[in-house]
């Protein structure tokens, strides 16, 4: 392996370590193993693919003061490491756009690299972990399970999705059941047809349950 990955896993494993949102290590190591699975197929740099994919939550906003220096911690750790300026804007240019943002806003990514890594990491958010994640975050930030009261919001700014506070099972028709058609290459599509059926499975069944019917 080559050092700069070996650093970049070391110090990721060392920030995001304790993470309870759903972006602790293995969140990190699951989305290194689907995005270089899914470049057995589709192709693109490995080493920028390994790299960009174990980078990608280090400055997420939701664990530091705000994106301008969730980015400069990020380029910090992949300078230290060793990774060359030509590499970092390459990774950067990958983590400001592999985020869901709101069903209205546009998440284009431009580069195939960048495509393998954000497919993975949707596939994530998606299937049994993906539901895992969703009622951790929930947990974490003291969400609803579920508010019946909230018809599913199309938002149209990442600054509305942003301050949007849905109940868990909202959050699924807000974010979770859109991602299925917007993965980005054949591979991860595949894989996403069957992660998005077992949460219609699991919905299925919540609602059976929430209206006493099961
Ligand atoms: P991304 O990695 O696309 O930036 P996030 O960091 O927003 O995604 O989300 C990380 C995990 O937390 C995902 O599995 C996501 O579905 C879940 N999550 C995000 N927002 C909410 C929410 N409002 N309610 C429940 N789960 C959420
Ligand atoms: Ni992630």
């Amino acid at each position: 392996m080559p050092e700069v990955i070996r650093k970049v896993e070391a110090k990721t494993k060392g920030i995001l370590s304790g993470e309870a949102t759903g972006h602790d290590w293995y969140h990190i190591k699951q989305v290194r193993d689907m995005a270089l699975r899914i470049a057995e197929k589709e192709g693109g740099d490995k080493e920028l693919i390994e790299l960009a994919a174990l980078a990608h939550d280090i400055g997420d906003r939701k664990l530091n003061a705000n994106e301008e220096e969730g980015d400069a911690l990020t380029v910090r750790v992949l300078t230290e490491a060793g990774a060359s300026p030509e590499i970092v804007e390459k990774v950067m240019e990958i983590i400001r756009h592999i985020s869901f943002k709101g069903a209205e806003v546009g998440d284009d990514m431009s580069s195939l690299e960048g495509n393998i890594v954000q497919d993975a990491d949707r596939l994530y958010a998606l299937g049994v972990i993906g539901i895992a994640r969703a009622f951790a975050y929930g947990g974490a930030k003291n969400l609803l399970i579920y508010d019946p009261e909230r018809p599913p919001q199309r938002h149209t700014s990442k600054e509305e999705y942003y301050k949007a506070k849905p109940g868990t099972i909202n959050h699924f028709y807000e974010k979770l059941l859109l991602l299925k058609d917007r993965m980005k290459t054949k591979t991860g599509r595949e894989i996403a047809e069957g992660r998005h059926s077992f949460m219609e499975e699991f919905l299925k069944r919540f609602f059976e349950e929430w209206d006493a019917k099961d």
